[in-house]
């Protein structure tokens, strides 16, 4: 049996740039899907499938990121004193336990392989998880968990993964599989960003990640990949060759590319459609959108 999975890694160093100019000064994983940060909906999904651990993989100008999870105790006192206590239960979900989260600068942006590898030291000899807050996955059953559940069977090493339009494979690593039925799929590798017509299938890998510490010994070596950057896709692809099960999971949920401009406004909407307090506003401003064909005032 497979070893618990207490760990996760957050790489979040990157700057952002399809984000500016809101990215010049807030880190583009504090902007917010209605009213959390994208990051806390990678929080929540990691603490739901039993993550402990908390790793932040950052760079120079993520400061906001690290007093988002401190405790506000000024704002705590105040809501308390109000009787807010539907905001203090809001505020709580965002604090991390003494001990529980670790921050580590990548000093150069060397790529998401090298991200992941500058957090080494603190996961030491076992199996970890990766997300990419970018991805933002709504899912009955989280994501992660999903995928951990079916990792504790499987061992080895597992990516998440859904099937996209074929001329979109040069924006994932792909994989290349033996037979593509079932939940679980085997891989048998990994290309980084293949042009359409060199991809060995419509898989792409999606940022969630359960790997074996194997990935990072790979990484030690690693040489520059993809986009002259080092891929983590490499470092896992790697583990195929050296005879380390890599296991692609068609998770159940719907993705949302957050790190584009159409896929944060669609998470918008979506995730403002499943709320409560705003789902018939929003509704009916959607229909009035598209009956008129201009924004009610
Ligand atoms: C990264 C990974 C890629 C993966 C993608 C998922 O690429 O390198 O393999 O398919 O995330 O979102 P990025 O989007 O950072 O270029």
């Amino acid at each position: 049996m497979a070893r618990k999975v207490t760990k996760a890694i957050f790489p979040v160093a990157g700057l952002g740039t399809r984000f500016l100019p809101a990215t010049k000064s807030v880190p583009k994983e504090i902007m917010t899907l209605v009213d959390r940060p994208l990051v806390q909906y990678a929080i929540d999904e990691a603490r739901a499938a039993g993550i402990t651990e908390f790793i932040f993989v950052t760079s120079r100008g993520k400061s906001a990121l690290e007093d988002y999870f401190d405790h506000n105790l000024v704002l705590e006192q105040e809501l308390k004193s109000k009787g807010k206590d539907d905001l203090l239960e809001t505020l709580n979900a965002t604090n991390m336990e003494s001990g529980a989260i670790a921050y580590i600068r990548q000093h150069k942006a060397l790529g998401l392989g090298h991200a992941v590898w500058c957090a080494r030291r603190l996961i030491g000899d076992e199996p970890f998880a990766v997300m990419l807050p970018d991805d933002v996955i709504a899912a009955d059953k989280p994501c992660l968990q999903q995928m951990i559940e079916a990792y504790e069977e499987t061992g080895g090493n597992m990516v998440a993964t859904m099937e996209v339009p074929s001329n979109k494979t040069s924006s994932y690593g792909v994989l290349d599989v033996g037979e593509n039925v079932g939940t679980v799929v085997r891989a048998k590798g990994m290309v980084e960003k293949p042009k359409p017509d060199e991809a060995p299938s419509n898989l792409a890998v999606i940022g969630r990640y359960v790997l074996g510490p194997s990935v990072l010994y790979n990484l030690n070596q690693a040489k520059t990949g993809s986009g002259g950057e080092i891929q983590l896709t490499d470092a896992i692809a790697e583990d195929i060759c050296n005879g380390v099960p890599v296991f692609g999971y068609k998770f159940d949920g719907q993705r949302f590319d957050c790190g584009s401009k159409s896929g944060f406004l669609q998470a918008t909407v979506a995730f403002a459609l499943a709320r409560d307090d705003l789902r018939d506003d929003l509704n009916q401003y959607l229909q009035d959108l598209y009956a008129t064909g201009q924004a009610a005032q």
